[in-house]
C-alpha cells in the first residue's frame, strides 16, 4: 500500500510569527480530526521550520519540509542553505523541482539530478515535482516532457533510492491560476507516470510510489481528485495558508 500525503506549499508566504500560528492551528486541528493514516506535510520557508519542526514532533502524522536546498555539501554558497542544515532542524521533506524554481531561478533537469541526491544522502524525502506548461499541454507533448522530467532529473537513482522519493504532477497552467486539471486529465497523467516508472523501475516499485497532484487543489475538488486510482494525495499552495481549508483537504483521506 502506498503512503496517502497532503503536503502545504507555503511559498515566500508569512512571517515568522504568522507561519507558527498558523502551522500550530494545523497541528491543533490534526490532532483533533484526523483520524486516517495520511501523512500531513508542511513545507514552508526555512525561518520557520526550526520552530514549527519541533512542534511538529507532538504529532505522528505530521511533517515538516522545506522548499528547497542547494545541491552542494556546505561551502562558500552566500545566501544558500544545505541539506543537512534543513536535516538539522527537523525537516524530514524537501520540494524539488518546483516549476516556479524551474522557470524563475533556473533549475535544470542536470542541477535538479545533483538536488535529489544530497536530499537523499541527508536522509530527506524528496518531493519531485515535474509537469507541463499551457502551451506543452496545447501541443499534445506533455507525455514526452514529463518522461523527460522523469528520465533527467531522477530516474538516474538505483530503485532502493528511487523507492524513497515522492512524485507530484503539477501542470504549470493549474498552479496559482484556479485552473484545476480535470480529475480525468489528471488521472491520465498520473497513470502514465506510473507506467514510465514501471518501465524503468519494475510494478512493484511502481505501485508503491506515492504520487501527488497539485495545481490549484482546493476544499472543493480535492475529493474528486484524490479518489482517482493514481493520486494519492495533493501539493497545496494557495489552500495551505488558510488552516480550515488545509485541514478540510486532508480530511478526504479520514474515510
Ligand atoms: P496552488 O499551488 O495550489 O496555489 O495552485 C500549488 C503548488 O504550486 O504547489
Amino acid at each position: 500500500m502506498r503512503k496517502n500525503i497532503v503536503a502545504g506549499n507555503w511559498k515566500m508566504n508569512l512571517n515568522f510569527e504568522e507561519g507558527v500560528s498558523l502551522f500550530s492551528e494545523i497541528v491543533n486541528m490534526v490532532k483533533d480530526e484526523v483520524i486516517g493514516k495520511q501523512e500531513v506535510v508542511v513545507c514552508s520557508p526555512f525561518i520557520h521550520l526550526n520552530t514549527i519542526g519541533k512542534l511538529a514532533e507532538t504529532v505522528g502524522n505530521v511533517a515538516v519540509g522545506a522548499q528547497n536546498i542547494y545541491q552542494a555539501e556546505s561551502g562558500a554558497y552566500t545566501g544558500e542553505i544545505s541539506a543537512s542544515q534543513v536535516k538539522s532542524v527537523g525537516a524530514n521533506y524537501v520540494i524539488l523541482g518546483h516549476s516556479e524554481r524551474r522557470a524563475y531561478f533556473g533549475e535544470t533537469d542536470a542541477i535538479l539530478a545533483e538536488k535529489v541526491n544530497v536530499t537523499l544522502k541527508h536522509s530527506l524525502t524528496p518531493i519531485f515535482c515535474i509537469g507541463e506548461t499551457k502551451e506543452e499541454r496545447e501541443s499534445g507533448r506533455f507525455f514526452d516532457v514529463i518522461k523527460t522530467q522523469l528520465e533527467n532529473g531522477i530516474f538516474h537513482l538505483e530503485a532502493a533510492e528511487f523507492a524513497k522519493v515522492v512524485l507530484a504532477y503539477e501542470p504549470v497552467w493549474a498552479i496559482g491560476t484556479g485552473l484545476t486539471a480535470s480529475p480525468e486529465q489528471a488521472q491520465e497523467v498520473h497513470a502514465f507516470i506510473r507506467e514510465v516508472v514501471a518501465a524503468k523501475y519494475g510494478e512493484e516499485v511502481a505501485e508503491s510510489t506515492t504520487i501527488l497532484y497539485g495545481g490549484s487543489c482546493n476544499p472543493s475538488n480535492a475529493q474528486t481528485l484524490f479518489s482517482q486510482k493514481d493520486i494519492d494525495g495533493g501539493l497545496i499552495g494557495g489552500a495551505s495558508l488558510k488552516s480550515r481549508d488545509f485541514l478540510e483537504i486532508v480530511k478526504v483521506f479520514n474515510a
